[in-house]
């Protein structure tokens, strides 16, 4: 593997998290494999989970780790071609991405969509000029458009706690106060498509009317806008916000009550619910799930660790 940037990247679903939890039962397995190796971490916008748990998968795997926070530590950025640069950006990716290859074997990146101009963010304009200039292989740590750590990482806890051999996986929508991207609910599209195809869940997106995702991720998915038909016999419930994507980044107004909460939860099969986090309580997620038996998103954090190292893991062991 020298590319994870979608699930187009893995071959087989089942292969893949069988590995992880490999990785699970025993982390520190391959420690000699990443011995001198280095990954870089670069961050264009905050992080939590992703940040740390690419460092600790890279540590179990014994690589060295240098993370650089671009947003706050590093000269300003330009991107596009062809500019005078006597404006405010201070460095064109093409010299800064060269350079971090030079030091590192591995870099990972997280830059996140401006949700205004549709085209560039959707081109993956960025994310694709920093893979072509750094000459090492990349590992998405959330771009405009995908998240696929965290969609590994959440097939991998649907594989732990599944109680069936097809369990009913929804995607629910939930209200926010501000425009949030389409990249986590893209990449769990696309991942949990994928996994339907192979035979693995039976898939159902719920949104109000005007929150459509772009067709591109949601092929073979069953698609709602009535949230308590969707959440009949589920078995898990994934919760997450998301912006406009066909008025791009906007915000609609809507009527209906559509966060997750214990009322909504009896309609399912004793569903469990899922959220990437960070999750605003009693706003997107109510505080009863959160701290009640049905929650998994502080096993579905603990699982960014494993679905990061099976990707490091794999990358290093095809590193010439
Ligand atoms: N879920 C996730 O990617 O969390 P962070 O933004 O904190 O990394």
């Amino acid at each position: 593997m020298n590319k994870f940037f979608s699930v187009a990247d893995v071959d087989s679903l089942d292969a893949i998290v069988k590995e992880a939890l490999a990785l699970k039962a025993n982390p520190h397995a391959h420690e000699a494999l990443g011995k001198y190796k280095t990954l870089g971490l670069v961050f264009l916008n905050p992080s939590l989970r992703t940040r740390l748990s690419t460092q600790k998968a890279a540590m179990n795997l014994g690589m060295n780790v240098m993370v650089m926070n671009m947003d706050k530590d590093g000269w300003a950025l330009e991107t596009r071609d062809g500019v005078v640069m006597n404006g405010t950006t201070v460095e064109h990716i093409r010299e800064a991405a060269a350079v971090m290859g030079e030091y590192c074997d591995i870099l990972g990146l997280r830059s996140f969509p401006s949700l205004k101009d549709k085209e560039a963010d959707y081109n993956e304009d960025l994310f694709n000029k920093f893979i072509k200039y750094c000459g090492v292989p990349v590992v998405s740590l959330e771009s405009a458009t995908r998240h696929p750590l965290q969609s590994l990482t959440d097939l991998i806890t649907i594989s732990e706690h599944k109680k069936s051999e097809k369990p009913k996986v929804v995607l629910a929508w939930a209200p926010h106060v501000k425009a949030l991207p389409q990249a986590v609910p893209n990449s769990f599209a696309e991942w949990m498509s994928k996994a339907q195809e192979q035979g693995l869940v039976d898939f159902t997106i719920a949104h109000p009317k005007g929150y459509e995702l772009s067709e591109e991720f949601t092929t073979g998915a069953t698609i709602s806008h009535d949230l308590s038909s969707a959440l009949t016999e589920a078995d898990f419930v994934y919760v997450k916000n998301w912006s406009s994507y066909k008025e791009y980044g906007q915000v609609y107004p809507v009527s209906e009550n559509w966060m997750m909460n214990n009322e909504k939860l009896a309609l399912t099969n004793n569903a469990k619910v899922m959220h990437c986090l960070p999750v605003r309580r009693d706003l997107e997620l109510s505080s009863e799930i959160l701290d009640g038996p049905n929650s998994l998103v502080i096993q579905e954090a603990s699982n960014r660790v494993w679905a990061a190292q099976v990707v490091l893991k794999r990358m290093l062991e095809d590193l010439k």
